[in-house]
């Protein structure tokens, strides 16, 4: 459980200190007061990363260099500041030299309504779900991942080159197919875990008993060497590497159809909802230890019949951040403090 939150130079805000409880903490405040904010900073915090931006460095307060975020999770105080030059994380004034350790303290998932990406945008957005996830359960991912493009920036930079010489693009080969393939099995065991998590999750929020089918579609086929030596020709042409895990993607079919081209959008926003309950759940039920759950701006994309039923279906012992504009939809069961948001100051309600 993550207790409390301080920010400093952090988007909107110079410096703000914010105490959660266990359960629903619930923020509200006009567009642009920084709701997103607070819960941007708190997966900052716990996971050095962002949910919305693969970079940190907007995140850091106009005209300034630097940002800083602390706060308590379970007994630890945790500390991050970042710098375009430095990254400084501490487990109780202590300096970590690897981010291992930090790591392992808090896990974050989140909602938000542009989740609806997942279904209809391309499928950079699926990886990075799965990516997201990944790292916060397996330690061995990030490490394989960072090596994966590495090896396939470099590949590509030479195959852009105005003369690429394969025998120096070969030179990449054997990095690129090692950390590839088992960046490929990791991903493939994700999705099947997922896969009965999501199609559980759909059945509820959906309250119909349409079937969600989630299924892994590999970058390349069973052998990545073979695949890779076949599409020489075409990736001379194409001046790119073509197969490999850059290319995964993750198939959604609303009863045996694509979500992308078929389903409606109250529909496509159901699927991505159990995309995320799923990962929730991967965690609550699997891993043994509840996320922080982040729900930015959420409910009034969600009839009250789908807003109840995920309320309903998220996992109870986890810790909850909820944003809105208004509470209009708040309901009885949702209990827990309310903070406004006015000026860039936090009211208590
Ligand atoms: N790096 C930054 N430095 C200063 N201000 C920033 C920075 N990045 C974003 N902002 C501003 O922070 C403000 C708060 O943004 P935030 O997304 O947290 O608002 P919000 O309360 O979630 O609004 P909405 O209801 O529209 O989602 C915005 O006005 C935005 O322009
Ligand atoms: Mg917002």
């Amino acid at each position: 459980m993550l207790t409390e939150l301080q920010l400093r130079d952090f988007r909107c805000f110079e410096s703000l200190r914010v105490e959660f409880a266990p359960g629903f903490n619930f923020f509200l405040g006009r567009n642009g007061q920084g709701k997103t904010s607070i819960l941007e900073a708190a997966c900052v915090l716990l996971r050095l990363q962002s949910q919305r931006s693969s970079t940190l460095a907007p995140v850091v307060r106009f005209g300034e260099k630097a940002f800083g975020v602390a706060g308590r999770v379970e007994n630890h105080r945790l500390e991050f500041r970042y710098s375009a030059l430095r990254r400084k994380v501490s487990i109780d004034e202590v300096e970590q030299r690897t981010f291992g350790e930090y790591l392992r303290l808090g896990r974050v998932v989140s909602f938000a309504n542009t989740d609806i990406e997942l279904v209809r945008g391309g499928s950079d957005a699926r990886r990075r779900y799965l990516d997201f996830l990944a790292t916060q359960i397996d330690p061995l991912y990030r490490p394989t991942l960072r090596a994966y493009e590495r090896a396939l920036r470099s590949r590509n930079a030479l195959l852009k080159s105005a003369h690429p010489r394969p025998r120096e693009i070969a030179a990449y080969d054997s990095p690129l197919i090692e950390q590839g393939t088992k960046l490929g099995v990791m991903r493939a065991r994700l999705v099947e875990r997922l896969a009965p998590l999501a199609a559980d999750a759909h059945r509820q929020v959906s309250g119909t008993a349409e079937t969600l089918r989630v299924r892994f579609a590999p970058g390349n086929g069973e052998s990545f060497a073979s695949d890779l030596a076949n599409s020489q020709a075409k990736e001379l042409r194409l001046r790119q590497t073509i197969v490999g895990p850059h290319r995964d993607d993750i198939e959604l079919a609303v009863e045996g159809k694509s979500a992308q081209p078929y389903a409606s959008e109250g529909q496509q926003r159901t699927v991505a909802l159990a995309l995320k309950m799923a990962q929730a759940r991967i965690f609550a039920l699997e891993e043994a230890t509840p996320p922080l759950l982040l729900l930015d701006d959420i409910f009034g994309e969600l009839d009250p019949v789908r807003r109840n039923a995920l309320l309903a279906h998220l996992p109870t012992d986890a810790q909850k951040l909820v944003t809105a504009t208004t509470m209009q939809w708040r309901d009885d069961d949702a209990d827990g403090p309310v903070l406004e948001l006015r000026d860039r100051q936090l009211i208590a309600r």
